[in-house]
């Protein structure tokens, strides 16, 4: 890999401490850091180059359990704090300067990857402000990337509109979209469970399957992140990104190869074809009882922590099989899952005892315990004929052992590699603002149920 100065905008944040830091070490434990890697923290605090290293300690300390001093050592020894301001001007020169500065003291030019760990409302300004002073541009061979955190805009128009400024001063191939989901192993392994086997890929479609259901269930609530939530609710947060993009995975056609843009171009292709349902019996949407309380919550919000929704698919694959999708906060469990249910089998020898026959159902588990399982029958052993549903089942840490790369760990290698296949393109970003702004005018209209927290299937009160 070549040189590379990693700058992170907003470094003395919540996602810089909890997830970055510890996603950087591990990366150069495991030896995949290019051999020249700075690292230039971005932020308004009155902190400096020592302030940052020993905040950058203490984090990766906390969240890294048996660090290595002397990994740790190489890494602070490359860290550095540039202070200043998103909406000024004058700090983003700067910046460049210090950058600048840093290629002449280590004599060599290096690939600039900005990631903004930042609130959204300041992507518009970063974005112009890096590529009026030039920082957006790749010159003597080196690249210049920027990794952007969700959400990418608030609805359909600010989506455009950020897009635009984007390519007012950098390529799609400069630009990496984080849907942090894409990353996760399990996720990656959808397309090659997929196509990889003769077994499934046969029966992937209409005739053969019935619905498959998504479901984004989290046992915590909103935590401290009110404000956020409040403008977002789980239709934001959850279905816009990251279930629109499992369920490009689960039902888009072959790509060509396992190049970034054959793949990306089949999801953008399937993305076309997906409708929500707007039918008050298809849509569902609560809050858990006391979310009002919440830090940062309005005693009178209507967000939903909730939501039940039904997509379709209206190409030759998929027409007329439902996509049921349910994602929620306080659910009690945590649980992320792609289930597709196959039709009954006819099974006409089993005559009267065909009424004890369940479907077949494919379940690829994402989160926790991730592995795919499937329900089949069998014959219980003895003298009637009676079924019994049975499970075969892969356990991806039985089987593999150890843990897989972390999400941000996979994110920030990918992009360091310039490899852009985990991230979103333009185009399906813009698809799936589409897709949901439909439901997002009526929104308002569908009543807002109430549940308890702590449970699973949610039970209106
Ligand atoms: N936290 C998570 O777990 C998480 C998960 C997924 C996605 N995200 C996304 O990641 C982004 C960052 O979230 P976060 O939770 O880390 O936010 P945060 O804790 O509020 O951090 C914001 C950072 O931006 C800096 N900042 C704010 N205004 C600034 C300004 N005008 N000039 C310069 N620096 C400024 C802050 O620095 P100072 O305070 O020093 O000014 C701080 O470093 C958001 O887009 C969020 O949606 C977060």
């Amino acid at each position: 890999m070549r040189p590379t100065v990693f700058v992170i905008f907003g470094v003395t944040g919540d996602l810089t401490e909890r997830k970055l830091l510890s996603a950087l070490y591990n990366l150069a434990r495991a030896k995949k850091l290019p051999r020249d890697f700075y690292i230039a923290g971005f932020a308004r605090r009155a902190w400096d180059g020592d302030v940052l290293r020993r905040r950058f300690e203490e984090a990766i300390k906390k969240y890294v359990p048996k660090c290595e001093a002397k990994i740790l050592r190489m890494l602070l020894h490359k860290v550095f704090y540039v202070r200043g301001n998103f909406e000024e001007q004058g700090d983003y020169l700067k910046l460049k300067e210090f950058l600048d500065g840093l290629e002449k003291r280590t004599g060599s030019h290096m690939d600039k990857v900005f990631y903004l760990a930042v609130a959204p409302s300041y992507y518009p300004v970063i974005f112009e402000e890096l590529g009026k002073c030039g920082l957006a541009q790749c010159c003597r061979g080196n690249q210049s990337k920027l990794l952007i955190e969700k959400p990418f805009g608030k609805d359909l128009r600010s989506a455009v509109r950020l897009n635009k400024i984007l390519q007012r001063h950098f390529e799609e191939s400069q630009i990496y979209r984080i849907d942090h989901y894409l990353a996760k192993e399990p996720v990656q392994n959808i397309l090659a469970f997929r196509f990889a086997n003769g077994i499934f890929e046969h029966l992937w479609n209409k005739k053969y399957i019935k619905e498959i259901r998504i479901t984004v269930a989290e046992k915590i609530g909103i935590e401290s992140r009110g404000g956020y939530y409040e403008q977002s609710g789980v239709l934001l947060d959850m279905v816009q990104n990251h279930i629109l993009q499992l369920l490009a995975l689960t039902c888009m056609e072959e790509p060509l190869s396992l190049a970034a843009e054959s793949i990306r171009d089949k999801k953008a292709e399937l993305l076309k074809y997906v409708r929500v349902s707007l039918d008050k019996k298809d849509v569902k949407k609560a809050q858990y009882l006391g979310y009002r309380k919440e830090e940062k919550v309005s005693p009178k919000s209507a967000t939903e922590t909730y939501a039940a929704l039904k997509f379709s698919i209206g190409n030759r694959r998929w027409r007329g099989v439902p996509v049921f999708v349910q994602s929620g906060k306080a659910l009690g469990e945590k649980l992320t899952e792609i289930s597709v249910e196959f039709m009954m089998p006819r099974a006409q020898f089993l005559g009267d005892a065909r009424h004890e026959l369940s479907p077949n159902v494919l379940r690829l588990r994402i989160q926790p315990n991730e592995a795919i399982l499937l329900d089949f029958q069998v014959k219980t052993p003895k003298f009637e004929t009676e079924l019994h549903l049975a499970e075969m089942r892969f356990n991806y840490s039985s089987h593999f052992g150890g843990a897989a790369p972390e999400a941000y760990e996979r994110i920030i290698f990918d992009a360091l590699a310039g490899n852009q296949l985990l991230f979103v393109r333009a185009d399906s970003a813009i698809r799936q603002w589409q897709i949901i702004s439909r439901l997002q005018k009526s929104w308002h209209k569908y009543p807002l149920g109430f549940y308890k927290p702590g449970k699973l299937g949610v039970e209106l009160q």
